[in-house]
């Protein structure tokens, strides 16, 4: 293989220049071109598939930085859908053109979901990214579980249903343990959790923060880091009784109560809380809005101002409860030394797929407590039930104490080989001397997209040889 391509597919994340990098550096260490096609898919439905050699004579390009967030080379929520299959053969038309031998997605459960219809035309390798953590299977076995039940609500007449389990759950048996951009999106969701307790304590408020991760409890569950009183995940429904109970016994304690919920939290009958509305986004994902509001609107109901009143800490329930979305600083910013360096490894491991003949493979990323982290190869349709799909991981209900509203002890074993040393010196060092400077105040934002703009090529069709001559006339002229 002498020429790849890269995209990166999808939400973005901190850590894709550093997957980028990583993939670079193999390239040009396996002496292969490599070629960042624009804004994910889109580039590829566009004619002139707009793209950047990041390794002319395979040295990477200044701009690549690992240790910015975001993607040089442009993400967007495009994506191939399989049934259409002329679609397919154009995008790999395209890709030809251009000489591209072998592709490499940065993506998610989604991109991993396409993979299959473009490897059957090109080989394709998928490096992950998500900071939903929700790449990956908690066991092997995981997608036998999937089952079909009717529902005529739904278009196609049926959805799916995850069956009770018949397998013992062991950390050790992660496939793809934690994707990167994980660790970064839980780094700023706990140091929010941080800053928004001190207010709580001093105004003596009931907070409740929302977060991330779509119907994952994996950032939630993270956020323990910051020390919340209480954490919701989606994985578990909710028992409001309990969690009123909490409130007020933690409340009566310490007049502050701090609680995560994550943003696809559901009732007891399995109900999103937050009113789910469609985005534009073409690969139908939803965007869940408001769990944190029509959290606070239920303790408003049943805390009631008495409660308030009665210890003089403030006129009514919709003054001493208020909620605070982390939002997309979840997504963006500089990516800490966990997420740098092994996004850096999987898109390296990726180029090496490639390079090996795999196809239709994941690089993912795997702890034992033996080894710690490593990379490995795996074959992409081991993530599929047995109707071909591919589902997002959920954190398995065994990571969370749904009495205590934490993690469980399970949850923290987890937790602690991603995080123990997972900023790096630098990463304070880094703030320490940047967020203040008085360059800040005078220049304004140079964006990364600028630099890149002027190394971005298109694809020319070669032309007949008398619509050449003509065109060398005009330019003559
Ligand atoms: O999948 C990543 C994610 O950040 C989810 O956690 C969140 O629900 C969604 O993307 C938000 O999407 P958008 O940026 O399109 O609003």
């Amino acid at each position: 293989m002498k020429r790849i391509g890269i995209l990166t597919a999808g939400g973005d994340t901190p850590a894709l220049n550093a997957t980028i990098q990583g993939a670079v550096v193999r390239a040009n260490q396996l002496k292969v071109e490599i070629f960042g096609l624009i804004k994910g898919f889109n580039s590829l439905f566009n004619p002139r598939v707009p793209h950047v050699h990041l390794n002319p004579l395979y040295q990477e390009i200044p701009e690549i930085d690992p240790t910015k967030g975001g993607t040089l080379i442009g993400s967007s929520r495009d994506f191939v859908d399989p049934e259409k299959k002329e679609d397919l053969d154009l995008i790999v038309s395209r890709l030809q053109q251009l000489g591209i031998e072998g592709l490499i997605c940065v993506g998610g459960d989604g991109t991993l979901n396409g993979l299959q219809p473009l490897a059957e035309r090109l080989p394709t390798v998928l490096a992950p990214k998500t900071i939903d953590n929700d790449l990956g299977m908690n066991y092997p076995s995981e997608p036998d579980e999937w089952a079909r039940v009717n529902d005529s609500s739904v278009k196609a007449g049926y959805r799916y249903k995850q069956t009770t389990s018949r397998a013992v759950f062991d950390l050790e048996h992660l496939v793809n343990y934690v994707t990167p951009g994980y660790a970064t999106a839980v780094f700023v969701s706990a140091s929010g959790v941080e800053r928004i307790r001190t207010t709580a304590e001093s105004h003596r408020r009931i907070a409740i923060i929302e977060v991330m991760g779509r119907h994952s409890g994996y950032i939630a569950l993270g956020s323990a880091y910051g020390r919340p009183d209480i954490i919701l995940v989606p994985e578990h429904p909710l028992d409001l009784e309990h969690l009123v109970e909490r409130v007020k016994q933690t409340y009566d304690l310490q007049k502050n109560v701090v609680i995560v919920c994550g943003e696809g939290i559901v009732d007891e009958q399995g109900r999103e809380l937050g009113a789910e509305i469609k985005t534009t986004d073409p690969s139908g994902n939803v965007t869940l809005s408001g769990a944190s509001e029509a959290l606070r609107a239920k303790l408003i109901q049943m805390i009631g101002d008495r409660y308030f009143q009665l210890y003089r800490r403030g006129e009514s329930a919709r003054e001493a409860i208020f909620t605070r979305k982390v939002g997309h600083t979840q997504r963006g910013g500089r990516p800490i030394l966990f997420d740098r360096f092994y996004a850096a490894q999987l898109g390296a491991k990726a180029v090496e797929l490639l390079i090996e003949g795999r196809n239709n493979a994941v690089s993912i990323l795997q702890y034992n407590s033996k080894k710690g982290f490593h990379v490995e190869g795996y074959d992409a349709n081991r993530f599929r039930d047995r109707w071909g799909l591919i589902h997002a991981r959920h954190m398995h209900p065994e990571l969370y104490d749904p009495k205590l509203m934490k993690p469980s002890r399970l949850g923290i074993e987890y937790l602690m080989p991603i995080f123990t040393d997972a900023i790096g010196e630098d990463d304070m060092e880094h703030m320490r001397q940047t967020l203040f400077a008085h360059g800040n105040l005078t220049q304004p934002y140079h964006s990364i997209n600028t630099d890149v703009n002027k190394r971005i090529r298109y694809f020319e069709a070669p032309r007949s040889a008398p619509a050449k001559r003509e065109a060398e006339e005009v330019l003559a002229k």
